[in-house]
């Protein structure tokens, strides 16, 4: 019910060089169709989810007073003893990979000619992993690293020091504790799951709480470090892991980090900041949201596909949903 998986629009006013909406709200939930509509909508999701919020909350509050945390099952070990991020036999895509991603829901045409899909972790299944590999495509498997979303199916594990502030624009979605031992192993558990159902690598979002108001002490450096247990897990798995959009870590982790995922760094004039992937021969998976999507006039594609600043990254065009539809450049 809650759109979470939607890659969150940043606000950074009018610094955009493309016709785009500017406000984040309209941005990710009052975007479409009726604008009262959808508001409406919103106001209920709202309250259903703070109601949850509020029934979890209590839920997780009492399992801690009873001295719970022994009802819930340990994760599986990684597969191996790895201590090195940047060893390993993974798969590494190089800059210029042509790709689609589709978080709203499983992908219903899989057949584009593209070399990657980046798709839900928990919304697919190893059959439609396994058929994109019949393909000769590979698959990156999306969840969020960062943040506490109230649908997934391991929510419940989450408990309440693990949480921050909530998400602007993001009913429900919370700032995760990403230095929390519960917070590493529900991620190491999802890592697990995504080496079971054949995932070539995984898209951990929501990675820059340190760019946020976030209520909880997340640096640049507790970021670094959270993503060096990522990679050493996953390519444990002999998966590879990607940064997603935090600009001020890339120097930082572009050594063991098999690509980056940007969102509207044209737009937002910041795509510099990834270069230092490409120049590694390592992919930017660069997405652009112009509001006139689906109806992209080609003079905004164009201006879009052929910045400058975006020469060399892996960019397509796309609506904020993440659905289906998409635009090659
Ligand atoms: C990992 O290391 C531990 C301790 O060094 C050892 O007992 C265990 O067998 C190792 N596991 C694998 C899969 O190599
Ligand atoms: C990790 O592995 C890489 C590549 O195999 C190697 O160059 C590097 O020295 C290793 N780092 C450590 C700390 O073992
Ligand atoms: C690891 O992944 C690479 C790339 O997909 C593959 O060639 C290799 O066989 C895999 N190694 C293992 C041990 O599965
Ligand atoms: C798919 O894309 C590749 C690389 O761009 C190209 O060489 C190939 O001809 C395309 N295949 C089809 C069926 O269009
Ligand atoms: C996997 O997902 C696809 C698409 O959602 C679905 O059609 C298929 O039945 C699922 N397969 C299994 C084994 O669950
Ligand atoms: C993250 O921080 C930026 C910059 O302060 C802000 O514009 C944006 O709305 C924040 N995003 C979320 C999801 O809170
Ligand atoms: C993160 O947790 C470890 C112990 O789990 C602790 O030693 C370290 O100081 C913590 N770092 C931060 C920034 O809270
Ligand atoms: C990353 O390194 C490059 C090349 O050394 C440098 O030009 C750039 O300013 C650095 N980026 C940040 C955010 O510090």
């Amino acid at each position: 019910m809650s759109p979470s998986w939607i890659s969150r629009p940043r606000d950074i006013g009018d610094k955009s060089d493309v016709n785009v909406n500017s406000s984040p709200v309209s941005r990710s939930c009052l975007s479409r169709k009726s604008k009262r509509f959808w508001m409406l909508l919103c106001a209920g999701i709202l309250l259903l989810i703070v109601a949850i919020g509020l029934a979890v909350g209590l839920g997780v509050g009492l399992t801690e007073g009873s001295g719970g945390g022994g009802t819930s099952p340990s994760p599986p070990l990684p597969s191996n003893n790895n201590t090195n991020a940047t060893s390993g036999d993974f798969w590494r895509p190089t800059a210029g990979s042509s790709w689609q991603i589709v978080l709203q829901n499983p992908p219903t045409d899989t057949s584009l000619n593209v070399s990657v899909y980046d798709i839900d972790l928990f919304d697919n299944n190893a059959s439609t992993i396994s058929a994109f590999h019949t393909q000769n495509k590979r698959v990156i498997c999306y969840f969020s690293a960062g943040s506490y979303e109230p649908n997934r199916p391991d929510s419940s594990q989450f408990t309440k020091p693990d949480f921050g502030k909530g998400l602007d624009g993001w009913p429900g979605e919370l700032w995760l504790d990403t230095n929390s031992t519960n917070v590493r192993s529900i991620m190491s558990a999802r890592l697990s799951l995504a080496a079971s159902k054949g995932c070539d690598g995984v898209d951990p979002d929501n990675i820059d709480g340190y760019d946020n108001d976030s209520g909880l002490d997340l640096t640049e450096s507790t970021a670094v470090d959270y993503l060096t247990f990522l990679a050493i897990e996953a390519h444990g798995y002999n998966m590879s892991i990607g940064l997603k959009n935090a600009g001020a870590i890339v120097n930082a982790t572009v050594d063991f980090l098999q690509w980056e995922v940007n969102e509207q760094c044209v737009q937002y004039q910041e795509c510099d900041l990834f270069r230092p992937f490409v120049a590694a021969g390592k992919p930017v998976f660069h997405i652009e949201y112009p509001s006139d999507a689906p109806a992209v006039p080609l003079s905004t594609k164009n201006s879009l596909c052929d910045a400058p600043s975006a020469q060399g990254f892996s960019t397509v065009i796309k609506e904020m949903s993440l659905n289906d539809w998409v635009e090659e450049c």
